[in-house]
């Protein structure tokens, strides 16, 4: 061992720590969460690049870890550039699974090089759990976004008990393993944790799934910093420090983000994972009024005059890919001294952040943008509000008792002087029951995708000039 090393690596590590803590912090905000990255990513390759320093690292490792490096690089930067932004999730599945398959194969060759040593192979065991669980219920989660697998929750009967079953089951073989020192246990602790993970997804329906992914990022982090753990007390102790401090933060997290957004969608993790939400539809329900449909040179006179126009938008204008278009209409108001917002739910669109994401990218400044909190209070003094393609975030029957959506807070958009909302046609929203917004007598439907309806009201209000 070449004494040098270990402070240098040391040193190495705490200043990539702080720089990816530097770097989270920067992604809670809009406007600094594309540093944010950047300082995270740099953080994660100052970590990588010293792990080729580590005393103790055998030589005949390094071009196995080049070439995952290499080959993890490649994959990562060519799928996140063709990726589209509806698919983000299912992508950040499969990256989380890879998180989590990680974390169970470090487990994996813990518990074979240390398996008499029970603290080591203990640990490593409890990493082992949790990565192995995360990969196969993101696998699930990724084939349910893609639509490769039935989106809607997979029911039968006693499913929680066969599935608790092959959780105590499953753990029992690994921690039979450890006790008895015999590998030969790990096998069946292995498929059985993988069984698990797929039953545990099958019940979760494909719009719940990024608060499940959110939550197996989580666990990931938690398996990583448990591996972590396992190494410290071997003979590559630093590199194991590295996974402590990333995998906590990656678990602390995930957890409040998880928290964040059951907490939108006024549901509570547990409900989130084993309440098979969507797999019923709300009966008995009556809604008094009807749907009026508007054509779209009406709305765009309506626009044209408002004073305000607050634009609320939902996974409808995601999937239409109308951003741009929304840009190109908002700018037209403004020319026209129409004061023009965007209300921005939580939990509208499929993922975290999927419409702050979607408006900055078409250019869309931060400021306009408020959260339900700050323009709820607004709306009585709004004269148009424009739903696009947002429907469950609108739904005033939230404040409905024994609504499935009760309590859910909501953009209060049907108290602004006009509504007009945007969709295809009667379709319902992720939680399946009918919007009771689109019966009010202030409330109007101009029917389309929305790119084209947008483009509609673009087209009407340049002929206006
Ligand atoms: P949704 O309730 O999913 O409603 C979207 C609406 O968009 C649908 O009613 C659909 O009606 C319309 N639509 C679909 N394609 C369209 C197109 N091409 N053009 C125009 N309209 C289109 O959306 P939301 O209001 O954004 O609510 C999000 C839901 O997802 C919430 O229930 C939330 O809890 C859930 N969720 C969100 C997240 C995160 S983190 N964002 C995570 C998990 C679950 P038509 O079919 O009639 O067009």
């Amino acid at each position: 061992m070449i004494a040098w090393q270990e402070p240098l690596v040391d040193a190495v590590y705490v200043v990539a720590v702080l720089v990816f803590i530097l770097g989270l912090r920067a992604m809670s905000s809009p406007a600094t969460a594309r540093r944010g990255i950047v300082q995270a990513g740099v953080a994660m390759l100052i970590a990588v690049a010293v792990t080729f320093v580590i005393p103790g690292l055998r030589y005949p490792n390094f071009p196995l870890i080049a070439l995952g490096v290499i080959l993890g690089s490649l994959a990562g930067w060519y799928w996140a550039r063709v990726v589209q932004m509806t698919a983000m999730p299912q992508m950040v599945a499969i990256f989380n699974g890879m998180g989590g398959g990680s974390a169970a194969a470090i487990g994996a060759v813990e518990m074979l090089g240390n398996l008499s040593n029970t603290s080591i192979s203990g640990l490593a065991l409890a990493g082992a759990v949790i990565g192995a669980t995360s990969i196969a219920g993101s696998m699930i989660a990724f084939l349910k976004l893609q639509g490769w697998l039935r989106s809607k929750p997979i029911v039968y009967p006693v499913q929680q008990p066969t599935n608790i079953a092959v959780l105590v089951v499953g753990v029992g073989f690994g921690v039979y393993a450890v006790w008895m020192t015999q590998t030969v246990w790990l096998l069946p602790f292995f498929v059985l944790m993988i069984l698990f993970g797929l039953l545990l997804a099958l019940p979760i329906g494909g719009a719940d799934m990024p608060v499940v992914i959110s939550l197996f990022n989580a666990l990931t982090g938690i398996a990583v910093a448990l591996d972590g753990f396992a190494l410290v007390s071997g003979p590559l102790g630093d590199a194991g420090y590295a996974m402590v401090i990333a995998g906590t933060l990656v678990g602390a997290a995930g957890s409040l983000l998880t928290l964040l957004m059951a907490k939108a969608m006024n549901r509570s993790v547990g409900n989130v994972l084993f309440g098979a939400f969507g797999a019923t539809e709300e009966t008995g329900t009556t809604i008094h009024g009807s749907m009026k449909p508007i054509e779209a040179e009406d709305v765009a006179a309506m626009l044209a005059y408002a004073n305000t126009v607050v634009v609320a938008p939902g996974y409808g204008m995601a999937v239409a890919q109308a951003q741009q278009k929304v840009k190109e209409l908002a700018d037209l108001l403004e020319a026209r001294g129409v004061t023009v917002k965007f209300a921005i739910h939580p939990v509208a669109g499929r993922m975290p952040g999927h419409m702050n994401v979607l408006l900055a990218e078409a250019g869309i400044s931060y400021d306009k943008l408020f959260d339900r909190d700050e323009i709820n209070p607004e709306f009585s003094n709004v004269d148009v509000v424009l739903v696009i393609g947002a429907n469950d975030v609108v739904n005033p029957a939230a404040h409905r008792a024994g609504s499935p959506l009760q309590g859910m807070p909501i953009l209060d958009v049907e108290n602004a002087h006009n509504v007009i909302v945007i969709k295809r046609g009667q379709g319902k929203g992720f939680a399946g029951i009918e919007n009771d917004l689109f019966y009010k007598d202030n409330c109007h439907m101009l029917y389309g995708d929305a790119q084209a309806a947008v483009g509609k009201l673009v087209t009407a209000l340049k002929k206006m000039d």
